[in-house]
């Protein structure tokens, strides 16, 4: 199997409009229209005051920016075809519209395989990249007609061997995650003997010994977190190679930032760092390359919008209560990993330092304590606070409702795409 040449023509139905589709392929299901107005999406009145005045906690999505990061991103990895994460948010009309700007998808279970057909993309345009997976779930996939899974065990490239015969697997590689906001490092991934080992098991088996893959953590602050693993790679590549094996294709993974708390480099630099790396450890022996991307995509293109329910000073310290917390979306707030830029209805005016917690009884409930925020004095009771580039595993994080909070529900903005 072959992927073809990166984005700009996706197969499948047409995207001339993303709200009319002529044809879908037979294995999806037909496209609901996107961009309903907010207040259509809620079911709420249209009230004077427009979207503040929608209730809180929603996450507001624009998936005009998703839609420019991904032209971005591609536009700093030119020679590579992306494959949006859909776990970071699978809306059905972000993925309709990402499909229609040409990206491809990274899946993780047969749900998220039906919802990126659903898109239109074709099976065989799909990586299925959760290394470890029930057997039925990679049976279903193959099912379904995906070809390309990633592994970084023994048993697992068994399983894909024997319930998805003639598929093509890539070797998981280990990382460090170093410079991430998020490590996803040590629940997966091998070193480079056992990726050869891997892929020469592979062949055996009857596999496609496609390549490599890797991720070098979300939120992944240094371009040069990729050289490590880009070298890694291609000693595995160049290992199976003089055995005469033939990868093909070598996984980027995410980890392409949003703009969260701190700096980080634009994504042409991400770029230039990683076609050095692919230039000097691959030199005319590049293999086609992919990428991952969740949080660079969908991260700035939403803002989780939560109401002040109260403000309590507890000895002298200040805490201010959301109507949003760990438990409606905002998970990665846990150990403070992700840091959410804010703005509030009372900007403007002096700010202090305040624990920010979430609704729930839950005492883990608590977003920012060790770093406080600081947020505006007169921040009050009923005020608004934005919790800005929130786009990603943010919905799709929320509970299905604990204390009886209802899930995050996604309001799309913006101006229709067309
Ligand atoms: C295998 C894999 N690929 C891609 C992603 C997306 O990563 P990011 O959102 O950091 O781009 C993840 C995130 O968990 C992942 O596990």
């Amino acid at each position: 199997m072959r992927l073809q040449t990166p984005l700009r023509a996706p197969a499948g139905p047409p995207c001339r409009s993303l709200g009319v589709v002529e044809s879908v392929p037979e294995s999806a299901a037909p496209f609901a229209p996107s961009v309903a107005p907010v207040e259509e999406q809620l079911g709420a009145p249209v009230v004077e005051g427009g979207p503040e005045v929608l209730p809180t906690p929603r996450l507001e999505l624009d998936l005009s920016i998703a839609v420019d990061q991904l032209a971005a991103l591609q536009s700093a990895l030119p020679r590579t075809a992306m494959h949006y994460a859909v776990k970071a948010n699978p809306h059905p009309d972000l993925l309709r519209a990402l499909y229609c700007a040409g990206a491809r998808f990274d899946v993780a279970s047969p749900a998220e395989v039906r919802e990126a057909l659903r898109a239109g993309a074709r099976a065989t345009d799909l990586v299925y990249s959760n290394p470890v997976k029930r057997r039925a779930d990679v049976a279903a996939a193959y099912e379904l007609g995906v070809r390309l899974f990633a592994v970084d065990s023994v048993p697992e490239t068994e399983k894909v061997a024997e319930v998805a015969p003639g598929a093509g697997v890539l070797a998981r590689l280990v990382t460090s995650g170093k410079g991430s906001d998020w490590p996803l490092s040590r629940k997966y991934g091998c070193a480079t003997g056992e990726a050869i080992r891997l892929l020469r098991l592979a062949q055996r088996l009857g596999l496609d010994a496609a390549g490599v893959s890797f991720h070098v953590g979300s939120q992944q602050r240094d371009p040069g977190a990729w050289r490590a693993p880009i070298r890694a790679a291609a000693e595995v590549f160049g290992a199976v190679r003089a055995e005469g094996l033939r990868p093909w294709l070598l996984d980027l993974g995410g980890g392409f930032p949003a703009l969260h708390e701190g700096h980080h480099p634009s994504f042409a630099a991400y770029g230039e760092v990683i076609e050095q790396a692919l230039e000097q450890s691959f030199g005319a022996q590049r293999p086609q390359t992919i990428a991952e991307p969740g949080r660079g995509i969908v991260g700035d293109a939403g803002v989780v919008v939560a109401s002040v329910v109260a403000v309590v000073w507890r000895a002298d310290v200040r805490w201010v209560f959301l109507d949003a917390g760990v438990f409606t979306g905002l998970v990665e707030t846990l150990d403070e990993g992700i840091r959410y830029r804010m703005a509030t209805a009372a900007d403007g005016g002096p700010t202090g330092p305040v624990v920010l917690a979430g609704p729930t009884c839950d005492s883990a409930d608590v977003l920012y304590e060790h770093t406080p925020v600081q947020l505006p004095l007169d921040l009050d009771e009923g005020d608004s606070v934005r919790l800005l580039s929130a786009g990603a595993y943010t919905s799709c994080y929320s509970t299905v409702g604990f204390n009886g909070f209802d899930p995050l529900p996604t309001v799309l903005v913006g101006a229709p795409l067309s």
